[in-house]
């Protein structure tokens, strides 16, 4: 099976022999992706909406990976289990995402690792998923269409990062890969257009935005 460019990048993080849960797998391409080639010990695809997963059983049997993945109904972090080693959350905004994952942080105290894609927001989700006890050890972007995304591995243990790393990345940062410099003025352009619209009372959001711009600029 072939996933978009997108999907493979995430899939491309994930770890061989692992237990784990896509949370938000809307048609579950990507967990049956895992179950076909990443001889995971477990693969949970679950998502809120009955909808989705009528899609992803229907996937599920196609693919003829019934006994290898199991479709959960529930909200964010519910449907893990405690042998669950690894969250993976792509294609949902930032904040969703944060939000999924500081609402119980108890239900995942067994989790190593958590993969995340998201949409907007990725300082804020590098930031707060850092908060929880966790640190970066991988990033890679991808760019499908006309839009990059980043993709992040965070492993749990602690490191203290600079602003400018929150906002674009250690390890994007350092490694300086071929899209990063595109990434970064579409990372400009987007901050500009939000600081454009945004209504003078937002005072918080507009300075950090601001001070974020600052960053991007003395970079680029
Ligand atoms: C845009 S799709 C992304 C699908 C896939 N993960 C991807 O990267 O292509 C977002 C999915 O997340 C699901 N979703 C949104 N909020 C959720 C939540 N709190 N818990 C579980 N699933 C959620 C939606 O129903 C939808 O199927």
């Amino acid at each position: 099976m072939k996933l978009s460019k997108r999907l493979d990048c995430v899939a491309s993080l994930v770890e061989d022999n692992k237990s784990i849960i896509d949370i938000g797998c809307d048609h579950a391409l990507l967990s049956i992706f895992i179950a076909l080639n990443k001889n995971p010990n477990k693969v949970i695809a679950s998502d809120n909406k009955e909808g989705p997963l009528v899609g992803a059983r229907e996937n599920v049997n196609r693919y003829q990976v019934n006994d290898k993945v199991k479709i959960k109904l529930g909200n964010g972090v519910d449907p893990i289990e405690e042998d669950i080693d690894t969250i993976i959350i792509s294609g949902m905004g930032g904040m969703n995402i944060v939000g999924i994952l500081k609402y119980k942080t108890t239900l995942f105290k067994n989790v190593d690792t958590i993969i995340l894609s998201p949409n907007t927001d990725s300082s804020f989700v590098r930031k707060e998923i850092c908060k929880l006890g966790f640190y970066i050890e991988k990033e890679k972007l991808v760019k499908d269409g006309k839009i990059i995304y980043p993709v992040i591995r965070f492993k749990r243990g602690k490191k203290k990062y600079k602003k400018i790393e929150y906002i674009l990345g250690p390890i994007l940062l350092k490694e300086k890969e071929k899209l990063f410099i595109e990434y970064l003025i579409k990372e400009k352009e987007t901050k500009e257009k939000i600081l454009s619209i945004l209504p003078k009372k937002y005072i918080l959001k507009r300075i950090q935005l601001k001070k974020e711009l600052k960053e991007i600029n003395k970079i680029l």
